[in-house]
């Protein structure tokens, strides 16, 4: 049986990237599998954070979460930190994992910057827990986006180290789940940047809280061009504005781009975007408001995530106690 782990950054302001790029794929994927999904608090502080802001964001995504579909029955929902597994398994993959593997990390290079002297230290160890993460569960698949690829092939270098290093065929590689179409929203107001919670202009994104008003305004403010909608994708080659408000509705319906086009080729931005607008508000709208009762409720969010973390221990405990064994560590 295939088993799902995927880890998501407890920050605010969800929004309609994560919805589509990774949460949407995230429910559908519990229908078929048994799925683990991980608020990644040890992860947020590699960088730094306020710890109010950390608590609340933590609770927001998992409402998110519980919001959009997941059901935290039948998967583990829980936030990492509870789970001690995954950094105990991290400190034994830091002894595998070679120095020269992490130097070639983009995401490391990109998120250190300039000033790479005074990045921390859990920054550039990031990946090795992500990959402990993974495989202290066994997981076998890992839906994830494109930006973080190489952290997978990570996962499954250091999978592959530990078993040869040891002489055992203990951790499964993991393959990536990557989903096909309209995975990456961009920003409303720049068809070329990705949509980001911290963009400063809030009409460049739709948060998954935003009501129906603030969707419609965001919407109707979108950046367009002024030629009508084309009837094939060829005609959006050079247009990434329409081309993203075409993929955002095929996202949400559920549907092909070429699909959208046969139906609204021709149509003016006007007509266009007012579908959109009844789309988005249809799909979203439920999900906000739910977000926005759980938020209300931090006990009940709370709850959740201690029985998952319950479930979660449960489920780890196994694999790093014979981690322990094959490395040669005395039982307790
Ligand atoms: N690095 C992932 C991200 O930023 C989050 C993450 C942490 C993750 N641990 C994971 C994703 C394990 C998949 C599996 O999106």
């Amino acid at each position: 049986m295939n088993r799902i782990f995927s880890g998501v950054q407890p920050t605010g302001n969800l929004h309609l990237g994560n919805y589509l790029g990774a949460i949407r794929n995230w429910v559908l994927l519990q229908k078929e599998f048994e799925c683990i999904y991980c608020v990644v608090d040890l992860h947020a502080i590699t960088q730094e954070q306020d710890p109010k802001v950390l608590r609340a964001a933590t609770r927001e995504v998992a409402a998110g979460l519980i919001a959009a579909g997941i059901d935290p029955k039948r998967n583990i929902l829980f936030n990492q930190s509870q789970v001690p597994a995954h950094a105990e398994l991290a400190w034994v993959f830091n002894c595998v994992a070679r120095l020269g593997w992490l130097n070639r990390m983009t995401q490391f290079k990109e998120k250190a910057g300039k000033n790479r002297e005074n990045a921390s230290v859990g920054l550039y160890d990031y990946p090795v827990l992500m990959a402990a993460d993974i495989l202290v569960h066994k997981a076998t698949h890992v839906p994830v986006g494109e930006d973080q690829k190489q952290h997978l092939e990570l996962t499954r270098d250091i999978a592959q180290a530990f078993n040869s290093q040891f002489g055992v065929s203990f951790f499964p590689l993991p393959e990536p789940q990557i989903f096909g179409e309209a995975t990456r929203v961009m920003s409303l107001r720049d068809g070329t940047k990705k949509m980001s919670k911290s963009d400063a202009s809030e009409y460049s994104r739709i948060n998954m809280t935003d009501d129906a008003d603030a969707i419609a305004q965001k919407i109707r403010k979108a950046k367009t061009d002024p030629e009508p909608l084309p009837s094939e994708p060829a005609g959006l080659e050079t247009r990434p504005e329409a081309a993203n408000l075409v993929g955002i509705y095929a996202a949400l319906a559920g549907k092909t781009a070429i699909e959208v086009l046969a139906e609204h080729g021709g149509a003016q931005f006007s007509a266009f975007k007012q579908a959109l607008v009844d789309l988005s508000v249809a799909v979203l709208g439920p999900i906000g408001a739910e977000m926005k009762r759980l938020t209300a409720d931090p006990g009940y969010v709370d709850a959740v995530l201690r029985d998952g973390a319950e479930r979660a221990r449960a489920s780890a405990a196994p694999v790093l106690r014979e981690v322990y064994d094959i490395v040669g560590f005395l039982r307790p």
